[in-house]
């Protein structure tokens, strides 16, 4: 049985100060849910802060993204050991905002992953289809692509933890969902690909959260899915009183 997964990327949003209090509203809400995982994600300069407030919760700490080299002359950028150092247990690599804007490419997805689990921190692999190739029927071909290429030389016992995040970036801050069979469909897929790359028993304990417009009022009918085990939510998790709704589906 796969444990459910919910969690919050917050994107370019919160100071330190703002994670501070999202988790003090936040912590009351979901204190006692112990039947799902909960991982939020706040940028940078707010890990340290969200770490400290998270004490003595339930809740887990990811990082949006991360660097592959251990340490060096790297301006601007952020080692694995500094994250899980901060308190991170989770990691997001790959999201189509960096592989849109930031140059991020199914080989850097690779190094990173690499790099994530070489120091134990979980990594949130995002994979999604545009709308341009959806039209063209090439969903399928685009995520056996970002499969392949990101995950290729990693090794199933290199990813016990591995967590993969199906966005379609048609959905992505759109409002439009994906539907519940649209969603199922392509994790089905998924499950099916990490198969053939690292074998039954790690794609059969991989969980494949949905992200897009992901809201109280759409995740049960996601998460009654047989291949759908969480959600990686943007919006709708900046919010404690939306985003506790979500953590408490049922
Ligand atoms: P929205 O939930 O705002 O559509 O964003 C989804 C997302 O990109 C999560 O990583």
């Amino acid at each position: 049985m796969r444990r459910p997964l919910i969690a919050g990327n917050w994107k370019m949003y919160k100071t330190s100060a703002e994670a501070v209090d999202f988790v003090r509203q936040l912590a009351p809400l979901v204190n006692g849910v112990n039947d799902r995982d909960i991982m939020i994600a706040p940028a940078f300069p707010a890990l340290e802060a969200a770490a400290a407030a998270l004490k003595s919760t339930a809740i887990a700490l990811g990082a949006q993204d991360l660097f592959w080299e251990a340490e060096g002359a790297f301006t601007g950028q952020v080692a694995p050991r500094m994250l899980a150092a901060c308190g991170c247990r989770y990691v997001i690599i790959g999201h189509s905002e960096r592989r849109q804007y930031f140059g991020e490419t199914d080989e850097t997805v690779r190094r990173k992953l690499q790099a994530a689990v070489q120091v134990g921190l979980i990594p949130v692999m995002c994979v999604g289809e545009t709308e341009k190739e959806r039209e063209a029927g090439q969903t399928f071909p685009i995520l056996d692509k970002q499969l392949q290429n990101g995950l290729k030389g990693l090794i199933a016992d290199d990813l016990a933890s591995l967590v993969i995040a199906y966005e379609p970036v048609w959905a992505i801050g759109t409002g439009k969902t994906a539907t519940a069979d649209q969603a199922q469909e392509a994790h089905r897929f998924i499950r099916s690909q990490v198969a053939q790359l690292l074998g039954f028993p790690l794609a059969d304990a991989t969980r494949i959260l949905y992200g897009g417009s992901v809201k109280p009022e759409n995740i049960a009918e996601l998460m009654a899915m047989a291949d759908i085990d969480g959600a990686l939510v943007g919006g709708a998790s900046l919010k404690p009183d939306s985003f506790s709704r979500i953590v408490k589906f049922s």
